[in-house]
Protein backbone atom coordinates (compact mmCIF):
# COMPACT_ATOMS: atom_id res chain seq x y z
CA UNK A 1 0.00 0.00 0.00
CA UNK A 2 0.97 3.67 -0.94
CA UNK A 3 2.66 4.86 2.90
CA UNK A 4 1.04 8.42 2.23
CA UNK A 5 -2.13 6.71 1.46
CA UNK A 6 -1.97 5.56 5.17
CA UNK A 7 -1.01 9.14 7.00
CA UNK A 8 -3.28 10.13 9.54
CA UNK A 9 -6.01 12.92 8.78
CA UNK A 10 -4.32 15.16 11.26
CA UNK A 11 -4.62 16.55 14.97
CA UNK A 12 -7.72 18.62 15.20
CA UNK A 13 -7.55 21.60 17.27
CA UNK A 14 -9.36 20.13 19.87
CA UNK A 15 -7.30 17.39 20.20
CA UNK A 16 -4.41 19.84 20.25
CA UNK A 17 -5.87 21.84 22.78
CA UNK A 18 -6.50 19.17 25.25
CA UNK A 19 -3.18 17.62 25.04
CA UNK A 20 -1.54 21.01 25.68
CA UNK A 21 -4.18 21.02 28.53
CA UNK A 22 -2.52 17.69 30.45
CA UNK A 23 0.53 19.19 30.23
CA UNK A 24 -0.95 21.23 33.00
CA UNK A 25 -1.85 19.12 36.03
CA UNK A 26 -3.50 21.86 37.71
CA UNK A 27 -5.72 23.32 34.52
CA UNK A 28 -9.25 23.40 35.22
CA UNK A 29 -9.90 23.16 31.01
CA UNK A 30 -11.80 26.42 30.91
CA UNK A 31 -9.14 28.41 29.05
CA UNK A 32 -8.91 25.14 26.92
CA UNK A 33 -12.80 25.83 26.41
CA UNK A 34 -12.21 29.47 25.96
CA UNK A 35 -10.21 28.50 23.03
CA UNK A 36 -12.73 26.20 21.84
CA UNK A 37 -15.52 28.67 22.01
CA UNK A 38 -13.21 31.53 19.70
CA UNK A 39 -12.81 28.52 17.09
CA UNK A 40 -16.48 27.68 17.09
CA UNK A 41 -17.64 31.82 16.26
CA UNK A 42 -14.56 32.02 13.74
CA UNK A 43 -16.33 28.98 11.90
CA UNK A 44 -19.76 30.88 11.83
CA UNK A 45 -17.78 34.25 10.71
CA UNK A 46 -15.90 31.70 8.07
CA UNK A 47 -19.02 31.21 6.65
CA UNK A 48 -20.57 34.16 6.52
CA UNK A 49 -17.53 36.06 5.01
CA UNK A 50 -17.10 33.06 1.95
CA UNK A 51 -20.69 33.84 1.21
CA UNK A 52 -20.13 37.48 1.27
CA UNK A 53 -20.99 38.48 -1.79
CA UNK A 54 -24.24 36.46 -2.22
CA UNK A 55 -25.82 37.21 1.21
CA UNK A 56 -26.61 41.21 1.65
CA UNK A 57 -23.77 41.33 4.16
CA UNK A 58 -21.21 43.67 2.11
CA UNK A 59 -20.58 47.50 2.45
CA UNK A 60 -21.20 49.94 5.14
CA UNK A 61 -23.70 49.37 8.23
CA UNK A 62 -24.49 53.05 8.25
CA UNK A 63 -22.66 54.04 11.45
CA UNK A 64 -19.72 54.83 13.06
CA UNK A 65 -17.53 52.78 15.94
CA UNK A 66 -16.02 54.78 19.05
CA UNK A 67 -13.23 55.80 16.75
CA UNK A 68 -15.00 57.44 14.44
CA UNK A 69 -14.32 54.49 11.51
CA UNK A 70 -17.69 53.90 8.97
CA UNK A 71 -18.67 50.18 10.51
CA UNK A 72 -19.09 47.36 7.81
CA UNK A 73 -21.77 45.48 8.44
CA UNK A 74 -19.31 42.58 8.34
CA UNK A 75 -17.87 44.07 11.51
CA UNK A 76 -21.06 44.33 13.58
CA UNK A 77 -21.57 40.62 12.48
CA UNK A 78 -18.30 39.32 13.20
CA UNK A 79 -18.78 41.51 16.44
CA UNK A 80 -21.83 39.70 17.73
CA UNK A 81 -21.26 36.30 16.83
CA UNK A 82 -17.52 36.70 18.68
CA UNK A 83 -19.68 37.86 21.65
CA UNK A 84 -22.44 35.68 21.30
CA UNK A 85 -19.82 32.65 21.02
CA UNK A 86 -17.63 33.77 24.58
CA UNK A 87 -21.32 35.16 26.30
CA UNK A 88 -22.42 31.20 25.81
CA UNK A 89 -19.32 29.48 26.66
CA UNK A 90 -19.18 30.86 30.34
CA UNK A 91 -15.65 31.62 31.04
CA UNK A 92 -15.00 34.88 30.47
CA UNK A 93 -16.28 37.78 32.25
CA UNK A 94 -15.80 40.54 30.26
CA UNK A 95 -15.15 41.54 26.95
CA UNK A 96 -13.36 44.59 25.18
CA UNK A 97 -14.11 45.18 21.27
CA UNK A 98 -12.64 47.33 18.80
CA UNK A 99 -16.38 47.83 17.89
CA UNK A 100 -17.99 48.68 21.32
CA UNK A 101 -17.70 52.11 23.48
CA UNK A 102 -17.22 50.58 26.53
CA UNK A 103 -16.61 46.66 27.83
CA UNK A 104 -19.66 44.36 27.82
CA UNK A 105 -19.92 42.34 31.35
CA UNK A 106 -21.42 39.07 29.67
CA UNK A 107 -23.12 38.25 33.03
CA UNK A 108 -20.88 35.36 33.67
CA UNK A 109 -19.10 36.68 36.99
CA UNK A 110 -17.41 33.61 37.76
CA UNK A 111 -15.43 33.43 34.78
CA UNK A 112 -11.93 34.03 35.14
CA UNK A 113 -11.08 35.42 31.89
CA UNK A 114 -11.21 38.85 30.03
CA UNK A 115 -10.73 38.58 26.43
CA UNK A 116 -9.96 41.49 23.98
CA UNK A 117 -10.68 41.33 20.39
CA UNK A 118 -10.49 43.25 16.91
CA UNK A 119 -13.32 41.26 15.33
CA UNK A 120 -12.93 41.80 11.64
CA UNK A 121 -9.73 43.23 10.65
CA UNK A 122 -9.10 44.60 7.47
CA UNK A 123 -12.50 45.96 7.10
CA UNK A 124 -11.56 47.68 3.75
CA UNK A 125 -11.14 44.43 2.14
CA UNK A 126 -14.10 42.88 3.13
CA UNK A 127 -15.85 44.12 -0.62
CA UNK A 128 -13.10 43.18 -2.94
CA UNK A 129 -12.65 39.27 -1.91
CA UNK A 130 -8.91 40.32 -0.21
CA UNK A 131 -7.65 38.44 2.89
CA UNK A 132 -8.91 39.36 6.31
CA UNK A 133 -8.57 38.57 9.92
CA UNK A 134 -9.70 38.41 13.70
CA UNK A 135 -7.59 39.40 16.55
CA UNK A 136 -8.04 38.34 19.98
CA UNK A 137 -6.04 38.67 23.48
CA UNK A 138 -6.90 36.54 26.53
CA UNK A 139 -6.02 38.01 30.01
CA UNK A 140 -6.80 36.60 33.57
CA UNK A 141 -9.07 38.95 35.50
CA UNK A 142 -7.30 39.98 38.85
CA UNK A 143 -10.22 40.99 40.84
CA UNK A 144 -12.30 38.36 42.60
CA UNK A 145 -14.49 36.09 40.81
CA UNK A 146 -18.56 36.56 41.40
CA UNK A 147 -18.74 40.37 40.48
CA UNK A 148 -18.40 41.73 37.08
CA UNK A 149 -15.33 42.63 35.55
CA UNK A 150 -13.43 46.06 36.61
CA UNK A 151 -11.67 48.68 34.09
CA UNK A 152 -8.03 47.73 35.98
CA UNK A 153 -9.22 44.14 34.68
CA UNK A 154 -9.60 45.35 30.66
CA UNK A 155 -6.23 47.88 31.41
CA UNK A 156 -4.03 45.49 31.54
CA UNK A 157 -0.34 44.92 29.75
CA UNK A 158 -0.08 42.72 27.46
CA UNK A 159 2.79 40.83 29.27
CA UNK A 160 0.20 39.92 31.38
CA UNK A 161 -1.52 38.35 28.05
CA UNK A 162 -2.34 34.25 28.89
CA UNK A 163 -3.41 33.48 25.16
CA UNK A 164 -3.26 35.25 21.90
CA UNK A 165 -4.40 34.58 18.49
CA UNK A 166 -5.69 35.28 15.40
CA UNK A 167 -7.42 34.07 12.47
CA UNK A 168 -6.87 34.84 8.73
CA UNK A 169 -10.05 34.44 6.33
CA UNK A 170 -7.46 33.77 3.75
CA UNK A 171 -6.86 31.53 0.21
CA UNK A 172 -7.67 29.12 3.06
CA UNK A 173 -8.82 29.99 6.85
CA UNK A 174 -6.20 29.29 9.79
CA UNK A 175 -6.39 30.02 13.09
CA UNK A 176 -2.74 30.59 14.67
CA UNK A 177 -2.09 31.34 18.55
CA UNK A 178 0.09 30.79 21.61
CA UNK A 179 -0.28 30.49 25.06
CA UNK A 180 3.13 31.18 26.23
CA UNK A 181 4.28 28.15 25.13
CA UNK A 182 5.24 28.59 21.31
CA UNK A 183 2.72 29.31 18.36
CA UNK A 184 0.88 27.16 16.34
CA UNK A 185 -1.19 27.31 13.31
CA UNK A 186 -4.35 25.17 12.19
CA UNK A 187 -6.20 25.19 8.91
CA UNK A 188 -9.65 24.61 8.29
CA UNK A 189 -10.68 22.44 6.23
CA UNK A 190 -14.52 23.35 5.60
CA UNK A 191 -15.55 19.82 4.28
CA UNK A 192 -14.80 18.59 7.90
CA UNK A 193 -15.78 21.52 9.62
CA UNK A 194 -12.56 21.38 11.82
CA UNK A 195 -9.03 23.05 12.11
CA UNK A 196 -5.87 20.59 11.67
CA UNK A 197 -2.36 21.30 13.21
CA UNK A 198 -0.39 22.38 9.48
CA UNK A 199 1.86 25.06 11.12
CA UNK A 200 3.44 23.28 13.97
CA UNK A 201 5.66 25.41 16.35
CA UNK A 202 6.28 28.57 14.26
CA UNK A 203 9.27 30.25 14.48
CA UNK A 204 9.72 33.73 12.41
CA UNK A 205 13.13 34.13 10.58
CA UNK A 206 15.55 36.51 11.89
CA UNK A 207 15.55 38.45 9.35
CA UNK A 208 13.80 38.95 5.84
CA UNK A 209 13.14 41.11 2.40
CA UNK A 210 9.77 42.33 3.06
CA UNK A 211 8.45 45.44 3.99
CA UNK A 212 5.02 46.43 4.68
CA UNK A 213 4.43 50.69 5.31
CA UNK A 214 1.46 52.25 3.63
CA UNK A 215 3.91 54.33 1.61
CA UNK A 216 1.03 56.46 0.56
CA UNK A 217 1.77 58.49 3.35
CA UNK A 218 5.30 58.88 3.48
CA UNK A 219 4.96 62.71 3.39
CA UNK A 220 3.79 62.37 6.77
CA UNK A 221 6.23 59.86 8.05
CA UNK A 222 8.69 60.48 11.07
CA UNK A 223 12.17 61.29 9.49
CA UNK A 224 13.73 57.80 10.99
CA UNK A 225 11.00 56.02 9.11
CA UNK A 226 11.17 57.57 5.98
CA UNK A 227 14.77 56.46 6.22
CA UNK A 228 14.28 53.42 7.18
CA UNK A 229 12.01 52.81 3.87
CA UNK A 230 15.13 54.49 1.66
CA UNK A 231 17.39 51.66 3.51
CA UNK A 232 14.63 49.17 2.44
CA UNK A 233 14.68 49.93 -1.40
CA UNK A 234 18.34 50.69 -1.37
CA UNK A 235 18.75 47.00 -0.59
CA UNK A 236 16.04 45.89 -3.02
CA UNK A 237 13.86 44.79 -0.16
CA UNK A 238 9.89 43.45 -1.33
CA UNK A 239 7.56 46.31 -0.48
CA UNK A 240 4.24 44.41 0.45
CA UNK A 241 1.06 45.48 2.08
CA UNK A 242 -2.59 44.67 1.71
CA UNK A 243 -3.86 46.64 4.05
CA UNK A 244 -4.87 43.77 6.52
CA UNK A 245 -3.17 44.08 9.28
CA UNK A 246 -3.43 40.16 10.03
CA UNK A 247 -2.51 39.29 5.95
CA UNK A 248 0.31 41.36 6.03
CA UNK A 249 1.74 39.96 10.04
CA UNK A 250 1.01 36.35 8.73
CA UNK A 251 3.02 36.60 5.49
CA UNK A 252 5.92 38.24 7.37
CA UNK A 253 5.76 35.85 10.19
CA UNK A 254 6.32 32.99 7.94
CA UNK A 255 8.57 34.11 5.25
CA UNK A 256 10.27 36.84 7.66
CA UNK A 257 9.60 40.34 7.17
CA UNK A 258 8.57 44.07 9.06
CA UNK A 259 5.13 45.86 9.54
CA UNK A 260 5.37 49.31 10.32
CA UNK A 261 2.04 51.48 11.39
CA UNK A 262 4.22 54.56 12.37
CA UNK A 263 3.03 57.69 13.45
CA UNK A 264 2.91 60.37 11.26
CA UNK A 265 2.14 64.11 11.28
CA UNK A 266 -1.82 63.38 11.04
CA UNK A 267 -1.99 60.48 13.26
CA UNK A 268 0.66 61.15 16.23
CA UNK A 269 -0.15 58.12 18.04
CA UNK A 270 -0.56 55.64 14.85
CA UNK A 271 -3.44 54.10 13.79
CA UNK A 272 -3.53 50.24 15.26
CA UNK A 273 -5.10 49.68 18.31
CA UNK A 274 -2.76 48.42 21.51
CA UNK A 275 -5.24 46.46 23.53
CA UNK A 276 -7.43 44.93 20.41
CA UNK A 277 -4.53 44.24 17.80
CA UNK A 278 -0.54 45.52 19.13
CA UNK A 279 -0.65 43.62 22.36
CA UNK A 280 -1.78 39.63 20.77
CA UNK A 281 0.60 40.03 17.96
CA UNK A 282 3.18 40.89 20.13
CA UNK A 283 2.96 37.98 22.12
CA UNK A 284 2.54 35.88 19.20
CA UNK A 285 5.33 37.42 17.22
CA UNK A 286 7.84 36.91 20.50
CA UNK A 287 6.96 33.62 20.99
CA UNK A 288 7.81 32.66 17.51
CA UNK A 289 11.34 34.78 18.06
CA UNK A 290 10.41 38.12 16.55
CA UNK A 291 9.80 41.79 17.94
CA UNK A 292 7.11 44.19 17.96
CA UNK A 293 7.73 47.94 19.86
CA UNK A 294 6.46 51.35 19.41
CA UNK A 295 9.88 52.61 17.66
CA UNK A 296 11.69 52.43 21.35
CA UNK A 297 9.91 50.21 24.58
CA UNK A 298 8.44 46.84 23.97
CA UNK A 299 4.41 46.54 22.73
CA UNK A 300 4.21 44.38 25.62
CA UNK A 301 5.18 46.69 27.87
CA UNK A 302 3.12 49.49 27.53
CA UNK A 303 0.69 50.09 30.37
CA UNK A 304 -2.74 50.97 28.61
CA UNK A 305 -4.67 54.10 29.94
CA UNK A 306 -7.61 53.65 27.86
CA UNK A 307 -9.50 50.96 25.88
CA UNK A 308 -9.17 52.07 22.52
CA UNK A 309 -5.70 53.51 23.22
CA UNK A 310 -3.71 53.66 19.80
CA UNK A 311 -0.02 52.95 19.09
CA UNK A 312 2.82 52.99 16.46
CA UNK A 313 3.72 49.11 15.41
CA UNK A 314 6.83 47.65 14.35
CA UNK A 315 6.67 44.23 14.51
CA UNK A 316 8.30 41.38 12.80
CA UNK A 317 11.42 39.77 12.23
CA UNK A 318 14.06 41.10 15.46
CA UNK A 319 17.02 42.48 13.14
CA UNK A 320 14.64 43.84 11.00
CA UNK A 321 13.03 45.77 13.83
CA UNK A 322 16.29 46.68 15.56
CA UNK A 323 17.40 48.06 12.29
CA UNK A 324 14.25 50.27 12.23
CA UNK A 325 14.70 51.60 15.56
CA UNK A 326 18.40 52.31 15.05
CA UNK A 327 17.51 54.84 12.01
CA UNK A 328 14.89 56.42 14.71
CA UNK A 329 17.47 56.89 17.45
CA UNK A 330 19.82 58.16 15.28
CA UNK A 331 16.74 60.79 14.16
CA UNK A 332 15.87 61.55 17.92
CA UNK A 333 20.26 62.10 18.41
CA UNK A 334 20.14 64.94 15.57
CA UNK A 335 16.99 66.84 17.06
P1 LIG B 1 -9.69 47.52 11.13
O1 LIG B 1 -10.27 47.05 9.86
O2 LIG B 1 -9.81 46.54 12.25
O3 LIG B 1 -10.15 48.92 11.51
O4 LIG B 1 -8.11 47.63 10.95
C1 LIG B 1 -7.59 48.25 9.80
C2 LIG B 1 -6.14 48.46 10.05
C3 LIG B 1 -5.24 47.29 9.71
O5 LIG B 1 -5.86 46.09 9.43
C4 LIG B 1 -4.47 47.76 8.52
O6 LIG B 1 -3.16 47.27 8.57
C5 LIG B 1 -4.53 49.23 8.60
O7 LIG B 1 -5.73 49.53 9.23
C6 LIG B 1 -4.49 49.89 7.27
O8 LIG B 1 -4.52 51.24 7.45
P2 LIG B 1 -4.18 52.26 6.26
O9 LIG B 1 -5.29 52.17 5.28
O10 LIG B 1 -4.08 53.58 6.94
O11 LIG B 1 -2.85 51.83 5.69
MN1 LIG C 1 -7.92 45.91 12.85
MN1 LIG D 1 -11.67 45.75 13.05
Amino acid sequence: MNDKLGLPVGTTLDRFIMRKQEDFPFATGELSQLLRDIALAAKIVNREINRAGLLDVTGAYGQQNVQGEDQQKLDVIANIRFIRALRNGGEVCTIISEEEDDAIQTGNTRGKYIVAIDPLDGSSNIDVNVSIGTIFSIYRRTSEQGCDGTMADCLQPGVNQVGAGYIIYGSSTMLVYTTGNGVNGFTYDPTLGEFFLSHPNICTPKTGKIYSINEGTYNFFPEGVKQYVQYCKDNEYSARYIGSLVGDFHRNLLKGGIYIYPSTSKVPKGKLRLMYECNALAFIVEQAGGKATNGSERIMELVPTELHQRCPLFIGSPEMVDKAEEFLKAEVAVN
